[in-house]
């Protein structure tokens, strides 16, 4: 019997049965039986570069002989953390951006939902506190980014959250000036934007509705946050869909594949504007931050990834893999269960089951995965009924058309 309580999972059932995961090499993962899968997923989005990438276990081992951590509170640094923030300015979509760094993801939320309030607060307007978010919005499970929750199932249960969150569709600029008009602009602290939804059912939308909400958001004095945990680093043929976009986010939050996971980083690029209320004059504690902020083995890793993002052009080959992913994945859309394709943002798609199938079965879409999951090929369930599509950077098309293949025998089987 076991004692890990894992996340999202009945234990009562899960207790019983679970897929223990090993060793992987390139986009492969192999079980404790020596079964191999290939991930379709990138386990959680973030395996960006490919698994048994050895030289970025070297430089984490090399760091850690030398310094394993220091904190950063107040006046400490490292070389390492200095290394990687300069870094990662230089990738910002607004030149002369600092970094905040923290260890994952629902840090990054929690960082720039509570810097957000902090800085109009800082700036003498206290009353704009209200965050708008979207439906379908995944942003992480600590206490701010659990409240700015789209998929309500990940909020309820747990008592009263934070407050003054709105939610506007995912896909619809009116609605988010009309909510803009109703809250009062004045009022209104930040508006959350993953470019691309992502656990929400990857939910790209149109490039020019981004641009309108950047845009709306500007004129009501707000912050526009984009929330890149997924988005950045290549997943989107881009450092972030931010720049590739040129949305010009006031706050940008990361993690995931800013080390491809191989190990615990993430963090917020905040703009110039937001940091110089701190930075400049007489500046201001912010009284916030993290023991692991700028962990030096985390850094070091992020900063051995990025030499191969850099190095083996992924950024570049993403872009390519764009219309790979949409060329393979029209393979199913015959498929009598499969509704459509979503995708066509790097490496990001959905397969969507159509309303006949989740009609009989709201959870086919959970029993074809473990279907394709048993015939070789690792998606996963998200919302709405859809099937996750986010491979490794590294995938060839032949494996593409393998994952595809696995797709559909995970359909047939069902
Ligand atoms: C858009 C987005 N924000 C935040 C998070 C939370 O990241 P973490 O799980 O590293 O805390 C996730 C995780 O999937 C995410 O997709």
């Amino acid at each position: 019997m076991t004692s890990f309580w894992h996340p999202f999972a009945n234990m009562a059932q899960v207790a019983l049965e679970a897929v223990s995961i090993e060793r992987g090499e390139g986009v492969y993962v192999y079980d404790t039986g020596g079964k191999r899968y290939l991930d379709g997923t990138a386990s959680l989005w973030y395996m960006n570069v490919g698994y048994g990438r050895t030289e970025i276990g070297a430089a984490m081992a090399a760091q850690s002989a030398q310094l394993a951590a220091y904190h950063t509170f107040g006046d400490f640094t490292n070389p390492v953390a200095e290394e990687l923030c300069s870094r990662l300015a230089a990738t910002a979509p607004i030149p002369g951006s600092s970094v905040f760094l923290a260890s994952g993801g629902s840090d990054a939320v929690d960082t720039a939902a509570k810097l957000s309030r902090r800085y109009f607060a800082q700036i003498g307007q206290p009353e704009r506190t209200v965050f708008i978010m979207r439906e379908w919005a995944y942003h992480g499970m600590h206490a701010y980014g659990t409240s700015l929750a789209g998929l309500s199932p990940n909020l309820e249960g747990h008592g009263p959250m934070v407050t003054d969150v709105v939610k506007v569709p995912h896909d619809d600029v009116d609605a988010l000036a009309d909510t803009i008009d109703r809250v009062g602009a004045e009022r209104v602290a930040a508006f959350w934007c993953e470019p691309v939804v992502g656990a929400g059912g990857v939910r790209p939308v149109e490039e020019a509705m981004l641009k309108q909400s950047r845009s709306l958001v500007a004129d009501a004095g707000a912050l526009f946050v984009a929330d890149e945990v997924i988005t950045g680093f290549g997943r989107c043929g881009d450092w972030f869909a931010s720049t590739r976009f040129s949305l010009e986010p006031d706050l940008v939050t990361f993690a995931k594949g800013v080390t491809s996971g191989y190990a615990p980083l993430g963090g917020v690029i905040a703009s110039p504007r937001v940091a110089e209320p701190f930075w400049s004059g007489e500046g201001a504690v912010w009284r916030h931050g993290y023991t692991y902020s700028g962990h030096p083995v985390c850094c070091a890793a992020a900063l051995a990834n990025l030499d191969i993002l850099e190095a083996e052009g992924l950024l570049a080959r993403a872009l390519e893999l764009e219309a790979e992913v949409m060329e393979s994945l029209a393979a199913l859309t015959d498929h009598p269960m499969v509704d459509h394709i979503r995708g066509g943002v790097g490496v990001m798609a959905a397969v969507q089951l159509n309303s006949t199938v989740l009609a009989s079965d709201p959870y086919a879409n959970v029993a074809a995965a473990t279907a394709a999951r048993q015939a070789g090929v690792i998606t996963r369930a998200i919302a709405g009924g859809g099937l996750q599509v986010s491979p490794p950077l590294t995938i060839t098309r032949d494996q593409l058309d393998e994952l595809t293949a696995g797709l559909r025998a995970g359909l047939d089987a069902i």
